[in-house]
């Protein structure tokens, strides 16, 4: 099969490269904005050499953003070819019309790097959801605000100094903002959700609280109580059928698994009513695998055994947060207090705290 890519940053050369171990497909053009003499004949500078080219099957969006990515992909998709993404923010805003879009042209669109780096989380919710209901999900999906966190919880490292080095690994968004804004996140929680109950979450509606203003202090304080902070993303399944999700720091006891994920590692788990907790972890962000999981979609469809062909999306739901009540630590500025009350009570108060310029950090302790 002889695919191009869209991009080559760090995700494209990691799929190059894994592409180049197996030798089913062939790279046999790039869509580049810049010189990349590496590349030599086979980038190309419009995506109209691509989309025109009726040798190429299959396309791979590695690029990120919002546009032109989106654009292209509907291009590619238009004119017959498979399409393999990794960027979250882009799919996770506009899930229904590509899926749509793809199944109209009848063309696979495959997604595994969306969510998870590369871990095989996203197929493996496909196929448990065929073979029982989802009641739960959710897990550190960012490799990034995990690495921050595990070198400030266990090296006594600054935010600032980690936040440059998951910069220099390629683990962090073009935008860090993404990352430690919970950003990334909330589109990674928003496909998980697509995924596990066919349906698009409107990711306006998801609360995201992140951890741009941790403090050594506050670490030291969970240090003290036995506890480690996670960024986390959850959802679930509520007594009345709507879906509650949210995106926020959490506190676990030393010997939790999610409290021994080191590095740019991720764990995420999902609840079936079947086959019960299953949970997956593995390199959550970077080149090697995130490029593996990337390669991975492609030889999937190559072969004709795209899992992401079942996807569907029936309804555009918005996620329901009012009953879900947690106890927090809430530092705003320099005050610390503890309080018990609802995700969607204390994301409104956080984000009124920091549309006021205050240094809000929130964390809620895992029940
Ligand atoms: P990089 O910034 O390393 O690479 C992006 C590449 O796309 C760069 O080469 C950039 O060009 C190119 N690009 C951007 N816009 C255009 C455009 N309009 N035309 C042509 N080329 C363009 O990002 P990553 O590889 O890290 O991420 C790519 C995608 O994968 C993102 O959606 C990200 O969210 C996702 N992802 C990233 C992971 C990671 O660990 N890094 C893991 C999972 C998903 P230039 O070199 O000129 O800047
Ligand atoms: N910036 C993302 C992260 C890349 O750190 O998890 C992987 O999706």
């Amino acid at each position: 099969m002889k695919i191009a890519l869209l991009g080559w940053g760090t995700v494209a050369k990691g799929a190059a490269d894994a592409l180049e171990f197996n030798k089913d497909t062939e790279i046999v053009k790039v869509l580049v904005r810049k010189e990349k003499p590496e590349l030599g004949s086979r980038a190309v500078w419009s995506i109209d050499e691509i989309v025109n080219d009726p040798e190429i099957d299959l396309v791979a969006e590695v690029m990120g953003g919002e546009e032109p990515a989106l654009t292209y992909v509907k291009a590619a998709l238009s004119a017959g070819k498979h399409v393999v993404t990794a960027n979250k923010l882009m799919f996770s805003l506009h899930y229904e019309e590509l899926l749509a879009l793809a199944r109209e042209k009848g063309v696979s669109i495959a997604f595994s790097a969306t969510a998870g780096g590369g871990i095989p989380w996203l197929i493996n919710l496909q196929r448990m959801k065929r073979a029982g209901a989802i009641e739960s999900l959710g897990g550190i999906m960012n490799g990034t605000t995990n690495f921050i966190l595990d070198a400030m919880t266990n090296e006594f490292s600054e935010f600032e100094d980690v936040l440059a080095i998951a910069q220099q690994l390629g683990y962090a968004e073009a935008d860090p903002t993404a990352d430690i804004d919970a950003l990334d996140v909330k589109a990674k929680l928003a496909l998980s959700c697509d995924c596990a109950w066919d349906v698009m979450i409107d990711p306006a509606s998801l609360p995201a609280m992140g951890i741009r203003y941790i403090t050594s202090e506050d670490i030291e304080a969970f240090r003290s109580i036995g506890m480690t902070c996670k960024l986390m993303g959850r959802a679930e399944r509520t007594e009345k059928g709507e879906i509650a999700a949210y995106v926020e720091p959490m506190l676990f006891p030393k010997d939790a698994p999610e409290a021994g994920v080191p590095g740019a590692g991720n764990i995420i788990s999902a609840v079936s009513s079947t086959a019960g907790k299953m949970s997956f972890s593995g390199g959550g962000a970077g080149r090697g695998c995130t490029g593996a999981a990337v390669a991975g979609d492609v030889l999937d469809i190559a072969e004709g055994i795209s899992v992401f062909d079942s996807a569907c999306c029936n309804a555009r739901v918005a996620a329901s947060n009012e009953n879900i009540i947690h106890r927090y630590y809430l530092r705003i500025d320099d005050a610390v207090e503890m309080k018990e009350t609802s995700v969607a009570e204390m994301n409104r108060s956080v984000q009124a705290a920091l549309a006021q310029g205050r240094r809000v950090f929130a964390a809620s302790f895992v029940e």
